[in-house]
C-alpha cells in the first residue's frame, strides 16, 4: 500500500506576511521530507506519528514542546495523544511540564493499563522514564505573554505560531498533529499542544481527548483550534465514526465541518482514510497543514477558496 502521510502546525487568522507562510511551508515540509521516508522504509503509522510529532514538538515556530505558550500564570503545560487506528487504543497526557517530547510520555502510555495522566501523575511518569527535566520556554513567547500581562490578557488566545522574530497580535489556535497511513495499511494519529495560552491553571485542552484526536482501523483525524469548540463539536471522533458508518472521508468532513460551521465554531482538522485519502477543513482563516501523497508534497497554507474541506483522492 502506498504510505500517506498529513500533517499540522495549527490553525487561525492569517499569517501577516508572505514570508511568514514561507517559513511555515519549510518547517513543515522540513518535517514531511524526514518522516515519509519512514515510512516508505517500512516503518509502522505510530512510529512516523510518533517521529512527527517530536519534530514539530522540537521547532520553537509552533506551539508544542518548545516554543509552547504560557498560561495565565507564566507556566507551560502542555498536553499530547496518540492513537493507533489499528489496536483502537488511545493515550495521552494532560497538562504536563519540563518535557521535551509531551508525545513520548503519550507513546509510553500506549502499553500501560492507566492511559491517560494529568498533571502529578504525569510528572511521575516522566519521572520513572528517567526523562531529563526540560524547559520548553522560548524568549519570544516569555515576551509575548509579558506583554499580555501589560494588557491584563485581554486576547483570547496566544499567537498560533511565531512568524518570524516578532510576537505581533496573531491571536490563533496553535497545536501540532500527524496522521499516517503505513505500507501495511494502518493508521495512526497524535496531536500535540501548548494549549490556548493565557488559560486558566487546570484548562483541558482538545488534544488529549478523543474530540481532538482519534482512530479507527478506517480512519484517523487531529483536531486544532479552540480547544472548547472541538470538544463541543467532538470533532475527530465525529468525523472517524462517520467514516465507519460509510461515508467516504471528504463526505465526513464535509458533514462534520458545515455543522462546525453552523455552531459558528473556530477550528481546523486533518486526516487520512484506510483506503488512502487525505482530507483537511477549517472554519478558522487558515490551515496551516502540509502532506504527502507519495507521488507529490501539497499544503494549505494558501488555500482561501471559501470551501470548508479540500481533499486528494486515495
Ligand atoms: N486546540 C488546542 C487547545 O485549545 O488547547
Amino acid at each position: 500500500m502506498q504510505p500517506k502521510l498529513i500533517i499540522h502546525g495549527g490553525a487561525g487568522r492569517s499569517l501577516k506576511s508572505k514570508g511568514g507562510v514561507e517559513l511555515v511551508r519549510r518547517s513543515l515540509y522540513q518535517v514531511l521530507e524526514q518522516v515519509y521516508p519512514m515510512l516508505m522504509a517500512g516503518a509502522a503509522a505510530q512510529a512516523a506519528v510518533v517521529q512527527g510529532c517530536q519534530l514539530l514538538e522540537d521547532d520553537p515556530r509552533f506551539n508544542a514542546g518548545t516554543g509552547s505558550v504560557l498560561q495565565c500564570d507564566g507556566q507551560i503545560r502542555m498536553s499530547a495523544a496518540l492513537m493507533d487506528g489499528t489496536a483502537q487504543r488511545f493515550s495521552g497526557v494532560i497538562n504536563v511540564s519540563r518535557v521535551q517530547h509531551p508525545i513520548q510520555l503519550a507513546l509510553a502510555l500506549q502499553t500501560s493499563p492507566d492511559r491517560v495522566l494529568s498533571e502529578v501523575g504525569a510528572a511521575e511518569l516522566l519521572r520513572e522514564l528517567e526523562l531529563p527535566p526540560y524547559n520548553p520556554m522560548t524568549e519570544i513567547r516569555l515576551q509575548e505573554w509579558l506583554r499580555e500581562r501589560q494588557e491584563n490578557f485581554t486576547h483570547e488566545m496566544a499567537g498560533v505560531v511565531v512568524e518570524q522574530e516578532l510576537v505581533e497580535d496573531t491571536a490563533g489556535r496553535g497545536t501540532i498533529g500527524v496522521v499516517a497511513l503505513d505500507s501495511e495499511g494502518r493508521l495512526a494519529v497524535g496531536t500535540s499542544t501548548g494549549g490556548k495560552g493565557f488559560e486558566r491553571i487546570g484548562r483541558v485542552s482538545d488534544a488529549a481527548m478523543p474530540a481532538g484526536t482519534y482512530a479507527l482501523p478506517s480512519a484517523a483525524v487531529s483536531c486544532t483550534g479552540i480547544g472548547e469548540d472541538i470538544i463541543n463539536e467532538c470533532l475527530a471522533a465525529k468525523v472517524v465514526v462517520r467514516v465507519v458508518d460509510g461515508l467516504s472521508l471528504t463526505a465526513a468532513f464535509e458533514r462534520s465541518l458545515q455543522e462546525a460551521h453552523q455552531n459558528q465554531r473556530d477550528l481546523g482538522a486533518i486526516g487520512l482514510s484506510a483506503t488512502g485519502a487525505i482530507a483537511w477543513g477549517k472554519t478558522s482563516e487558515v490551515l496551516l497543514a502540509a502532506y504527502h501523497t507519495g507521488d507529490r508534497l501539497g499544503d494549505t497554507l494558501e488555500w482561501q477558496t471559501g470551501e470548508l474541506v479540500g481533499s486528494v483522492a486515495a
